[in-house]
Order: C-alpha cells, then structure tokens, then sequence
C-alpha cells in the first residue's frame, strides 16, 4: 500500500537522541522506501506556543533542517518545508479549533507537563497547539504518522477531530483518519540523569541528553556521567523492572545498532557498567558523530537550507491550498 507520511518536529533547539530515535530514524527509512510520499515539516508555529527569540529561531529552524539533511531525509524523495511558510496550517487550525472540544484538550497531558503550576499564564497557543497538530496532518490527507511515544495522545486527538469534522459537514471520508507509527519498542527514550523522566530539550541539565550536534568527548563525557544503579548488567529482561536505568541504556544501545533488546542482554550479561559504558559511547559516537559534522558544515551554507525550504514549502502549498479551499466550501465560506 503507499503510504503518505507526515511528520513535524519543533525548532526549539536541542534536537536530541531521544528525537533522533524516536522519529528521525523512521522518517530516514519510510523516505528511502519508493511506496511512500512523505512531507517532513519543521513546525516553527508551534515553536512559538513558548516564548522564543526571533533570532534564536531563525537559526533552529534552519538546523532542523539541516539535522533532517544530515541524517538521511533526501529532499529529492521528501518534501522538506516549514509550517509557517504555509498559510493553510493556520487557517485550518482556527476552522478545527471550532469543531474541536474544550473537554477534549483538558484532557492533554502534554499541556498539563508544560504548562506546570502555573496554568494561568501559559500562552492559549500551548493549549490548541494539538489542533494545530491536527491541522498540519489532516491537509496533507496524511495515512501514516511517524512520532515517538509522547505524541500518541495527540494523534489519538486528530483522528477525533477529523471525525468530529467528518460528520459535522456532512462529508464522510473527506478528512482522512490517520494511523500512528510508533515503534512498539525504544519510542520513548528516557533522561540520562533519570530513567524515569523523558530525555528532553527542555531540561536544564545538557548532561541528560545526547544532544545530535556533540562532539566525541561531549557523547563520551555524557554516558561516562549516565546514572546507573549498582547491580552488575541484568541477565534477563525480568531483571529490569524496578531498574529504569539499566532499561533505558540498554534500550538506547539496542535502538543504535538495530538489535533486540534481548540480544543485548546476553551481550553484557552480567559484565560492570562500566565496560558497557564504553561499548555505548563507542557506538553513540560512530552513530552520531557523522550526523553532527553534518549538522555543521550544512549551516555554513544558510541559502542552501533556505531553498531547500522553499522548494518544499512549494510543494506542500499546492497540497495545503487545494484542501483548505474544499473545507472552507464544506464550512460554507
Ligand atoms: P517534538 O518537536 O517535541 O518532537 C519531535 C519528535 O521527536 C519525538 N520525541 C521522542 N521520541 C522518543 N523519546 C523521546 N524522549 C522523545 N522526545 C521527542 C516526538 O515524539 C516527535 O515525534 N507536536 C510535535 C510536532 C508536530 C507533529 C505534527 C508531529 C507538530 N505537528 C504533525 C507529527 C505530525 C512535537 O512537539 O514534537
């Protein structure tokens, strides 16, 4: 069957390993497969649902892509673009947010975790921003959507609202329900710092996450410090429960060199951490370290990244227009 595929991911700085395995890697492999359409997106207007400095954007936007680039998405396969280039995202997100439950969003825990205590001052954007997300799939009739395991509550919302639509107008089928595509395992990576805690761009300490633009010693360095828990390496998977830690490493190692968890299990069985430690850093390093270089030397050439989003922002256009014109019809504008 082919598939259309559609993906975002925020310029918010930090692009981390977490957002590497979790995502990247399975948009780096639906784009090489010849069934597939995909539209990779940075979403830059869901960036701004937290404070952010214009310039600062302006450089993180142009690094997502450059990360996109740098590990694997070919922009001659895939449509690379940024939302904001794209009027039809914002517009859609308004008409949906109309048909979309307030009930619905209090529900997101994704809002209550970023919002904090202090509910009152967050922005309404940080609140309607899975509409947005929703906007963003639902345009492009998108049948597949990779993410990692933190996004599935608002895929779960998407496919509610386009439904909602659906039979509001009258016009079943006419937005598409999209399926998730979350790997069963190692979609969600957790805190170097705290097995319990998702690795995050948005924690202070740079020392629980792999970030994809570290060099060798920052990588070395930062699974060097990981927090371990003082039981030699586990025999058993059985072993890991109550050992998050342990879970999560092994799972980081397993995702890097496309091994089962199991496997890796045996490998180190029993062994110190400290031996599994190294073997991690090693293949971190020969993982991430091309990527970063990457990253790096792609920035040094901003009107290259520019046409690329151009180009991209283009073709999504073509899609966007055309079905922002038949819904805004359904809604009798
Ligand atoms: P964002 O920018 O927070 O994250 C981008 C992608 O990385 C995944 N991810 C992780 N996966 C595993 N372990 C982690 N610790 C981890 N941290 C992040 C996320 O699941 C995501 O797939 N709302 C989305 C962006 C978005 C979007 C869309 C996604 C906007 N519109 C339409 C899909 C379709 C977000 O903020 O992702």
């Amino acid at each position: 069957m082919n598939k259309k595929i559609f993906s975002g991911v925020q310029p918010t700085g930090n692009l981390h390993l977490g957002n590497y395995l979790g995502a990247i890697k399975n948009f780096v492999e639906l784009n090489n497969d010849k069934n597939n359409k995909c539209i990779f997106c940075v979403v830059d207007l869901h960036a701004i649902t937290t404070k952010q400095d214009p310039l600062e954007l302006k450089k993180n936007i142009r690094e997502t892509v450059a990360t996109f680039l740098a590990s694997g998405i070919d922009p001659k396969k895939s449509i690379i673009f940024n939302q904001s280039m794209v009027s039809a995202h914002s517009e859609a997100a308004w008409i949906l947010s109309c048909v979309s439950k307030i009930g619905w969003l209090n529900r997101m825990t994704q809002f209550k975790e970023k919002a904090g205590k202090d509910k009152e001052k967050a922005s309404i954007g940080l609140y309607s921003y899975p509409v947005l997300m929703a906007a963003d799939i639902l345009l492009y009739d998108s049948s597949h959507v990779p993410v990692g395991d933190d996004q599935k509550q608002h895929l779960e919302l998407c496919r509610d609202i386009a439904q909602k639509f659906n039979n509001d107008f009258n016009a079943p089928q006419f937005l598409k329900v999209p399926e998730p595509l979350i790997k069963k395992e190692f979609s969600r990576i957790m805190s170097l710092k705290d097995g319990l805690k998702k690795m995050s761009k948005s924690d202070p300490s740079d020392l629980s996450r792999i970030n994809l633009t570290d060099d060798n010693d920052q990588i070395v360095n930062k699974i060097k410090k990981a927090k371990t828990d003082p039981m030699p390496m586990p025999e058993s998977s059985k072993d890991l429960s109550k050992r998050p830690e342990a879970e999560n490493l092994l799972g980081i190692y397993s995702s890097v060199t496309n091994n089962t968890l199991e496997k890796s299990i045996i490998e180190f069985q029993g062994k110190n951490f400290s031996e599994f430690k190294e073997r991690l850093a090693e293949v971190l390093v020969e993982k991430i370290l091309p990527i970063s270089k990457e990253i790096k030397k792609l920035l040094n050439d901003s009107k290259y990244l520019d046409d690329i989003m151009l180009d991209g922002s283009n073709k999504a256009g073509i899609i966007a227009t055309k079905k922002i014109k038949e819904i805004k019809l359904l809604v009798g504008f």
